[in-house]
């Protein structure tokens, strides 16, 4: 259950980004954060799923917001006339003219405002669409390494939320970015006929501004990375007590867990508290030098009007636009938090994809193998999780020098000690684990020759875990495929499960619930078997496929599973060394090779490990 990437339990281990990069992406530690790109790089990969699936939407979206933001100036423009003509003349148009002009620049104003959130919310829709598909759809395929990388939390997390919230954010960003700076450049055009020169000088503070939105943006994202991974870590540790809940009462580990939580809790606190701090710094910065800006050129004018004969509208018209200009001005300023917040929170989702390559296969297809299976000299090696012997990413040795021929038809059962390597042994074969070093060769062609679908159709699986999909009974033993009923209901019969399942209500149409959790481990396994049955491959692979049986379905799912064993290559490991004495051949293996290997009654002549294994286990039963 858990990841290869966590080591919350052993917070003092060295630390090793270089070999699993996911390690370093830690809450509180910014220095292993990979080197930070700018906002425009990185805005740069997510904008394509924005523009490339809503072009239209964003045209019309764009079209409104310039309409909405020429009304502004309309305002002050009024205004200034109405002063100048002490209210007394309109200009020739009658006096209702005016009233109604406000109203009617109100409508237009409403009506972009909303075209453009539409124009906007369709694409940051289109977007959360297009990269939910695109990351699922890469899940689905992706390199194993996905798996041990991430949480399954965090990838869940990823797609459902975090891409939904940055999306959201974005587009509210573009919308104040694009609306408020056509704003504000509307406000400053009309303040630029107004009276040039005092514009000027307001304008020279903008670069100030530029260069405090900068500062503060670098750190928001800092923090919103380090935000993000800290949710990750909480809804990790609310995941692993889910799944573990009957363990962590028994033990009495509540105590313990919920100091986990808490630490993880406080930290996103104080994440928050920090990213929300940094943010709102902007606002007071900003309207402080707005009234810097405000206080000189009242200065300015007062000075100039004793001078000059500027009228009051036109003093008017420019203090009412400047003080408008404040609220986009704060807007454009406010918009760093949730830009960059957005723009991470995508990003991530994409870089979990893209980090991890998508599995690829050779060409071969060549329908139904035979089913002769080779391993020359096959070494694996895994990158170690924290532990105490051996440090993470330090690479640990579960098979050496692996070589054995197993014939099409045959079966071969693998005896050893838990640890041996027999799982991985087996996990070689559908490419669940790639080999370090050797070759692996079906019908006389390495595995790596096949495409993906054409190696694994080749072998059905029963193991320990059996994992059940929250479906029907048949849908969950014809995975994959349409279900044939007859087949199902002879599948179920083989695996001696079709009496308890027609009693189910519904009988094969049954829902399973949630992982099955309603079915014994038996029943559970059974079903396993029955989906082998369906699958009908030429390679069989029972990894502990009955342990979890009583001894008497268990020499009922024998029966069965020696039915479907006949014309297939079976690889076989057990644990209960009685139910192995019929394979052709024992593979017994100890640290990763084998050490000896022939027929159950030769192994037990020669008195070697199998010999003692099977003493240890007759003699405790
Ligand atoms: N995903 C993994 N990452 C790191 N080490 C692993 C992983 N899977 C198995 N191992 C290690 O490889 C060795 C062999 O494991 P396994 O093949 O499951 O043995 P068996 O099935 O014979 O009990 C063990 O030492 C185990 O700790
Ligand atoms: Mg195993």
């Amino acid at each position: 259950m858990r990841p290869a990437c966590r080591s919350t339990s052993h917070p003092q281990a060295p630390d090793n980004a270089r070999s699993c990069p996911f390690r370093g992406r830690r809450p509180g530690r910014f220095a292993a954060l990979p080197s930070m790109s700018t906002l425009k790089q990185r805005l740069a990969r997510v904008i394509p799923y924005f523009r490339d699936n809503s072009r239209g939407a964003l045209a019309l979206a764009c079209a409104a917001m310039v309409v909405a933001a020429a009304t502004e100036p309309a305002i002050p423009y009024i205004l200034k006339h109405l002063l100048n003509s002490g209210f007394k003349d309109t200009a020739g148009l009658p006096i209702w003219s005016v009233p109604l002009a406000i109203v009617v620049l109100f409508v237009i104003r409403g009506m972009s405002w909303w075209v453009s959130s539409y124009g906007l919310t369709k694409a940051s829709q289109n977007a959360v669409l297009a990269v939910r598909e695109h990351m699922f759809a890469h899940m689905l395929r992706a390199a194993p390494a996905l798996f041990t990388r991430n949480s399954a939390s965090s990838i869940t997390n990823n797609i459902v939320y975090e891409i939904q919230t940055g999306a959201n954010l974005l587009m509210g960003s573009v919308q104040i970015l694009i609306r408020d700076s056509l704003t504000a450049l509307f406000f400053v055009g009309y303040l630029l006929i107004l009276n040039w020169r005092l514009t000027l000088f307001v304008v020279v503070l903008f670069p100030i501004v530029g260069y405090l939105v900068r500062v503060v943006s670098k750190r928001l994202h800092k923090l919103n990375v380090a935000g993000q991974n800290a949710t990750d870590e909480l809804a990790y540790v609310v995941e692993e007590n889910v799944l573990a809940w009957r363990i962590v009462r028994l033990h009495g580990a509540a105590r313990q867990e919920q100091r986990r939580f808490d630490n993880s809790s406080r930290l996103m606190r104080s994440l928050n508290i920090k990213q929300q701090a940094s943010g709102s710094l902007m606002t007071p910065i900003t309207q402080v030098l707005a009234s810097f800006a405000l206080a000189a050129v009242l200065w300015m004018a007062l000075a100039e009007s004793t001078r000059s004969h500027g009228t009051p509208g036109d003093f008017i018209a420019f203090i009412t636009c400047m003080l408008l200009l404040i609220q986009p001005a704060k807007h454009l300023s406010d918009v760093m938090a949730p830009l960059t917040r957005g723009t991470a929170a995508m990003e991530r989702g994409l870089d979990m994809m893209e980090l991890v390559p998508v599995e690829s296969g050779g060409k071969l297809a060549p329908g139904r193998v035979k089913g002769d299976i080779e391993f020359r000299e096959v070494g694996l090696r895994y990158t170690a999780r924290d532990s105490d012997e051996a440090p993470d990413g330090t690479l640990v040795a579960a098979l050496s020098d692996v070589s054995l021929t197993i014939r099409a038809g045959e079966t071969v059962a693998f005896v050893g000690p838990s640890g041996a390597g027999k799982t991985s042994l087996v996990n070689l074969l559908p490419r669940f684990v790639e080999p370090t070093s050797g070759d692996i060769l079906i019908d006389g062609a390495p595995i790596r020759d096949y495409t993906m679908d054409a190696l694994r159709t080749q072998f059905a699986l029963v193991s320990q875990d059996v994992v059940l999909f929250n479906d029907s009974v048949a849908a969950n033993v014809a995975l994959g495929a349409d279900a044939d009923r007859a087949r199902v209901r002879d599948a179920l019969a083989g695996a001696n499960l079709l009496d308890f399942v027609l009693t189910m209500p519904g009988g094969i149409d049954a829902q399973i619930g949630h992982n099955g959790t309603q079915l014994s481990g038996g029943q559970r396994q059974r079903l396993a078997i029955a989906r082998a049955i369906y699958k009908d491959a030429p390679i069989l692979i029972l990894d502990e496929a009955t342990s979890a049986l009583d001894s008497e379905s268990e020499r009922a799912v024998q029966a069965a599973l020696e039915v479907l064993m006949k014309g297939r290559t079976t690889l076989v490991i057990a644990h209960r060394l009685s139910t192995i004495e019929h394979a052709d051949r024992v593979v017994a293996m100890d640290h990763g090779r084998i050490v000896e290997q022939g027929p159950h009654a030769a192994l037990l002549a020669s008195g070697g490990l199998y010999a003692r294994l099977h003493a240890m286990q007759f003699r405790g039963a």
